[in-house]
């Protein structure tokens, strides 16, 4: 594909549409816009704009359009997959400035937001009234309901809640021709014909540009316990998940950690907490409901089966602080494992009770192609984050050969029945891999899709597909 710059002439145009104030070109910005939280990965762009609405972004899309100039559309910059880096320059087209929270709709148990609201913002806003937007992921904080929604974000409760695409009901789209769209309807069902709502979802920036979604809540559950349990092995920890939900159990949470994660989490976070010897691996389970008694019954059918796997100790948490202080392990790992060595982060997923098989697999070519991997991750829903440590690694080892070691992790996961992302996305770093998982015919309609879309290709280009 052949790309245009935005030029003299381009940098006018989108000043015209947005004001002086919202267009950047100094390289301070430049710099910040060419990353996103993937590796040491940076591609600067030409400029980067901030609309204000979809009318602007409409506007936006239809000049570069008829241009060929590469629009990279970014959310809050959190993804794992390089999704928001502009490979091929052009224009960073950043959703900061739609940050409201249109309606929150207590008749009918649904928000309307713009695309740039926080995930966190938002979910406390709805849990005020009582509700509950389960949508978590660890960058909570930080990430936008936008970029969740381009990567069919996950997080801790999809276990027991289900991902976003169980709670987008409707989304407004530009599409790269500046046409405005509306995917379906603020309706739980919708039978009619088919669901670009969900095609939306995922499909990270590459079909159109999420300007407003209309989301699902659910009521809160008033009380919650966690459990923190140490196992002898990984692979014990990991049987013990797919028993748990077996023995009739659907945990809000159910995290698994390797020890070296944890032991990095003291290290660089100083939380306080007891590591065992002889602990390989710990279980983090949440359990939350209406009813207190019926929850510590559930804890105790949880317990009895952990034990019946090896478990040595389960650690109980009732009171927030309690919580809060397990949960900050988890929440911190991922930090702390960035913080120890370059590392190339994979997001594995299996069926649940194939994860004993994955996580000995994932040893297994580590030992084979000379890797070290902390992994910990969404266990419930058979979903390992898998961090592979540079280490001691040779440079050339690191670039070429552990390309073939990915690959065959990769080859595993489907062999097992799963696939290469549960929730990270595909984005840029992944793209090499599709094969992987999906034959010809499959990559082919893929590309009919884009082609429908995004004929010139400009909307976040190089993603998914190469
Ligand atoms: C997590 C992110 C990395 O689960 O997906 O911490
Ligand atoms: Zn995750």
């Amino acid at each position: 594909m052949n790309y245009r710059k935005l030029g003299e002439e381009g940098i006018r145009e989108l000043q015209q549409i947005v004001g002086r104030d919202y267009v950047f070109t100094d390289a301070s910005t430049l710099t910040l816009y060419s990353r996103d939280e993937t590796e040491d990965l940076s591609f600067l762009p030409e400029a980067v704009v901030k609309p204000a609405d979809a009318g602007q972004i409409a506007a936006i899309l239809s000049w570069c359009n008829a241009r060929r100039v590469p629009v990279t559309p970014r959310g809050a910059g959190t993804s794992l997959s390089g999704s928001a880096l502009p490979i091929h320059g052009g224009l960073v087209l950043s959703l900061e400035r739609l940050n409201r929270i249109l309606k929150i709709d207590e008749r009918n148990l649904q928000a309307t937001v713009e695309s740039g609201v926080i995930t966190q913002v938002l979910m406390d806003a709805v849990a005020e009234r009582g509700l509950l937007y389960p949508i978590d992921p660890a960058s909570k904080g930080s990430c936008f309901i936008g970029g969740n929604i381009a990567h069919g974000s996950g997080g801790p409760r999809v276990v027991k809640y289900g991902t976003i695409r169980d709670y987008i009901l409707n989304l407004e789209v530009v599409l790269p021709s500046g046409e405005i769209i509306q995917t379906g309807a603020n309706t739980l069902k919708n039978a009619s014909g088919y669901s670009l709502t969900q095609l939306m979802i995922g499909s990270e920036g590459t079909l159109g540009i999420v300007t407003k979604a209309v989301l699902k809540l659910i009521p809160r559950a008033s009380h919650s316990v966690v459990l923190f349990a140490s196992f002898p092995t990984n692979e014990d920890a990991c049987q013990a998940v797919s028993a748990i939900f077996r023995a009739g159990l659907t945990p809000s949470a159910l995290e698994f950690m390797e020890r070296e994660g944890v032991e990095w989490v003291m290290e660089h976070d100083a939380v306080d907490f007891n590591l065992k010897p002889g602990v390989e691996a710990y279980l983090l389970i949440e359990v939350d409901g209406r009813d207190r008694d019926h929850l510590f019954v559930d804890c105790e059918k949880i317990a009895g089966v952990l034990e019946q796997h090896g478990c040595d100790e389960v650690l109980v948490a009732e009171s927030a602080a309690e919580k809060e202080a397990f949960w900050k392990i988890r929440h911190t790992l991922p930090h702390s494992v960035k913080a120890n060595s370059i590392y190339k982060e994979e997001d594995t997923v299996v069926p649940r009770a194939e994860l004993p098989a994955l996580i000995k697999g994932i040893k297994e070519i580590g030992t084979r192609y000379g890797f070290q991997s902390v992994c910990y991750g969404h266990a419930g829903d058979g979903n390992l984050h898998v961090n592979i440590i540079k280490g001691s690694m040779s440079e050339e080892d690191w670039k070429h050969k552990l390309r073939d070691g990915i690959r065959e992790l990769f080859q595993l996961t489907v062999r097992l029945g799963g696939t290469i992302s549960g929730e990270h996305g595909i984005g840029y770093v992944q793209r090499e891999f599709l094969d992987v998982i999906y034959s010809p015919p499959h990559l082919q309609l893929f590309r009919a899709i884009k082609q429908a879309f995004d004929p010139n290709h400009i909307l976040n280009p190089g993603k998914i597909l190469a």
